[in-house]
């Protein structure tokens, strides 16, 4: 029995759904703890390309259960067309299990998300405008809709009854021309409540379980540590618990069957929406990494924002989440730059400054200092994939093994292309 996490230890977009993929083939569930469709998780099979948003990257292994935490938040609209999608191209979705008690965005959540950033000037953060903030704001506030109301139709009634004028006169008071009505949506979400009842199930018992069946746990974090609502740069981050001790929050397992944590790590740092980025590149290697990485988001397909590896940014997502290994990915990508540099640290007047402040302001003032590095060449990653690690080029061994150091996480597994083979356990 295992019960593993993978986490994104960078801005998200590490590679955590082609991870996730490679090791659900030991697991027998594959659990999403956090978040919603603001994910995107790509999957390349050898055929086939798939990108996921709120279905957990196990969906693909019909032999799984891929499961929905109730630390979601989780758009029924969304939900079924990436099911009818799936369905179309020939995956089995029955081997999904939702939590009764994930939150439910609501048509009024996708609204205030896109109000909200029109309001906030300097504050906003670039959402995916999927609702997600809004939703989990409604939740903390208990003003929220979950899962199991779908299926008590008096009280998803009531519920609707209180909430909705509430929204409509927060729209009316801000101009816009935006009203809901309770019978229309109540009528829309018990009939996503049909179309989903088969799915629902209460998931803490459900891995409560399968540990006490010896069976293998995988969670799929989604977004990056530093997205995290309390340890991210915040307000430049999204809603959730992206971080580890999320795993047990959003699924509703105590944190000691934790046995170890995954960190995902992109060989450079990549960024979707606004705030700091110490070590971002703004010149002609930025673009030929984007280009060659296809950094461009999976979700709302605005170009990511590109920088070197930021170790500062890493030490403290494997404090924060007490990583026990790191997963390395996209080390292809940088094949055929000249010199390759790692951030250590930064500076400022005349200090050097280790971690990150919780005054995120202030990093616009810090100076980032460059470890640098050989770079290597395009290689054949197929054959270096067949034959392991020690067919890599000295100086990518070279590079790794200074992360590795520097961070003090044995780095596992080292991914060199996008496809499910394309992975090399050290
Ligand atoms: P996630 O959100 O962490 O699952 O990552 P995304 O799927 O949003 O973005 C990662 C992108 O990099 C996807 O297009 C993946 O197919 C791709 N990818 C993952 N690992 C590698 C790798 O080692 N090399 C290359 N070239 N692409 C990779
Ligand atoms: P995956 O799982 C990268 C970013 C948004 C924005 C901030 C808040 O694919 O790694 P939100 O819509 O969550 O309220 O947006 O978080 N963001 C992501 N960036 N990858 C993601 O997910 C992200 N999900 C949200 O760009 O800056
Ligand atoms: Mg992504």
């Amino acid at each position: 029995m295992s019960v593993v996490v993978i986490v994104g230890t960078q801005w998200g977009d590490e590679g955590k759904g082609k991870i996730t993929d490679y090791y659900a083939e030991r697991s027998d569930h594959i659990v999403r703890f956090q978040g919603g469709n603001n994910a995107g998780h790509t999957i390349e099979l050898e055929e086939e390309k798939f990108k996921l948003h709120l279905l957990p990257s196990g969906i693909l292994r019909n032999d799984k259960k891929a499961v929905i935490g109730n630390g979601t938040v989780v758009d029924p609209k969304v939900l079924l067309e990436e099911i009818n999608n799936l369905e179309k191209r020939g995956v089995d979705t029955s081997n999904l299990v939702l939590s009764d008690r994930a939150a439910l965005i609501m048509p009024y959540h996708r609204a205030m998300d896109e109000l909200e950033e029109n309001l906030k000037g300097n504050l906003k953060a670039g959402t995916t405008k999927k609702g997600i903030g809004p939703c989990y704001s409604d939740k903390v506030a208990r003003f929220g809709i979950r899962v199991i109301d779908l299926y008590n139709p008096g009280s998803l009634r009531d519920k609707l009854e209180t909430i909705v004028p509430i929204k409509n006169k927060i729209f009316e008071a801000f101009g816009e021309d935006k009203s809901w009505d309770v019978e229309r949506l109540h009528q829309k979400y018990t009939d996503y409540g049909k179309k989903l009842k088969d799915y629902v199930d209460d998931v803490s018992v459900l891995l409560d379980n399968a540990i006490d069946n010896d069976e293998d746990i995988l969670f799929e974090g989604a977004q990056g540590t530093h997205l995290d609502i309390d340890h991210g740069v915040y307000p430049y981050t999204t809603s959730s618990h992206t971080t580890a001790a999320g795993a047990s929050l959003g699924s509703g397992i105590g944190p000691i069957n934790i046995d170890s944590v995954i960190g995902i790590m992109k060989a450079y740092t990549s960024r979707v929406g606004t705030g700091p980025f110490p070590a971002e590149l703004e010149d002609e290697i930025a673009d030929y990494i984007r280009e060659k990485g296809g950094e461009y988001g999976t979700t709302t397909g605005r170009p990511r924002r590109v920088g070197w590896l930021d170790l500062v940014m890493v030490r403290y997502s494997s404090r924060v989440n007490s990583l026990t290994e790191l997963a390395v990915t996209n080390v292809d990508v940088l094949s055929g730059l000249d010199e390759i540099k790692v951030c250590t640290g930064y500076r400022h007047e005349g200090k050097k400054i280790k971690e990150f402040p919780a005054d995120i302001e202030r990093i616009y003032d810090y100076e980032p200092v460059y470890e640098t590095f050989q770079g290597w060449e395009e290689q054949d990653w197929d054959t270096i994939a067949e034959k392991g690690y020690s067919a890599l080029p000295e100086n990518v061994k070279e590079y790794l093994e200074y992360i590795e150091e520097s961070i003090e996480v044995p780095i596992t597994h080292i991914s060199i292309g996008p496809k499910r083979h394309q992975t090399i356990a050290r």
